[in-house]
């Protein structure tokens, strides 16, 4: 089999990892994986389960009763499925962001997910974001990059996405949410989120998406041709 292309994008959450994936994915043919939405569809699980992400022992006794499923449209747009049922919009919500942040720690459940992540990359040529790609899911990865700004700015552009969304959005609550998943993502045990001695730090703080995209490509032409 031929080796496939792995471009791995860790950081924070709203450093807008799943907006420049997706374009740049679009745009050289490759699939985007979204790690994030496989967690979140973990923690819906057990949200209707009325586990608390916190809790180990109800998360040991009902995973085995979870089948999570990553499948693509005709269009190359990432579904996600529980137990066949598409979650893909269920998903999306600032409770579930904060539920998954919390299940991701667990060793069980990150173990589940990782070869489903692998084979993907095996597969395909991937864009793959998440907080652990580059570290532990793709080590290998032929590009890896994180991506970050500050949690201000992050807080920010998701406010004004929600509300362009029509939702409700509170800058000093979506900046305390950022915050506190920040401390969570990068302060747990197993795969925290952290930048590898091998990925190219890109500070989006001051740019917009198309210099991103335009940084990106540049990043990615220097070990891939595109
Ligand atoms: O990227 P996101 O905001 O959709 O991710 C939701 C949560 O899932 C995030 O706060 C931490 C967890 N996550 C993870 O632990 N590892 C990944 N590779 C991706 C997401």
């Amino acid at each position: 089999m031929a080796k496939t292309i792995s471009i791995a994008i860790d950081g924070p959450a709203g450093a807008g990892k799943s907006t420049i994936a997706r374009r740049l994915a679009a745009e050289l043919g490759y699939h985007y994986v979204d790690t994030g939405a496989i967690y979140r569809t973990v923690a819906y699980f057990f949200d209707l389960w009325g586990v608390s992400p916190k809790d180990i022992d109800g998360i040991r006794r009902y995973i085995d009763e979870l089948n999570v499923a990553i499948e693509y449209d005709g269009e190359g747009v990432q579904h996600m499925l529980m137990n066949g049922m598409d979650v893909t919009d269920d998903i999306r919500t600032q409770e579930i962001s904060q539920k998954a942040s919390l299940i991701s720690a667990h060793a069980i459940v990150r173990e589940m997910l990782l070869d489903m992540q692998r084979e993907v990359a095996q597969k395909h040529n991937v864009i793959m974001d998440g907080r652990d790609i580059g570290t532990v899911v793709l080590p290998k990865a032929t590009v890896k990059i994180f991506l970050t700004a500050s949690a201000e700015v992050r807080a920010r552009r998701r406010t004004d996405e929600l509300l362009a969304k029509g939702k409700k959005a509170d800058y000093n609550t979506v900046l305390k949410e950022i915050q506190q998943r920040d401390y969570q993502d990068t302060h747990r045990e197993v795969a925290p989120l952290k930048m590898c001695r091998d990925s190219v730090k890109l500070d989006t703080s001051d740019m917009d998406i198309d210099q991103v995209v335009a940084a990106m490509k540049d990043i990615i032409a220097r070990k891939v041709s595109l």
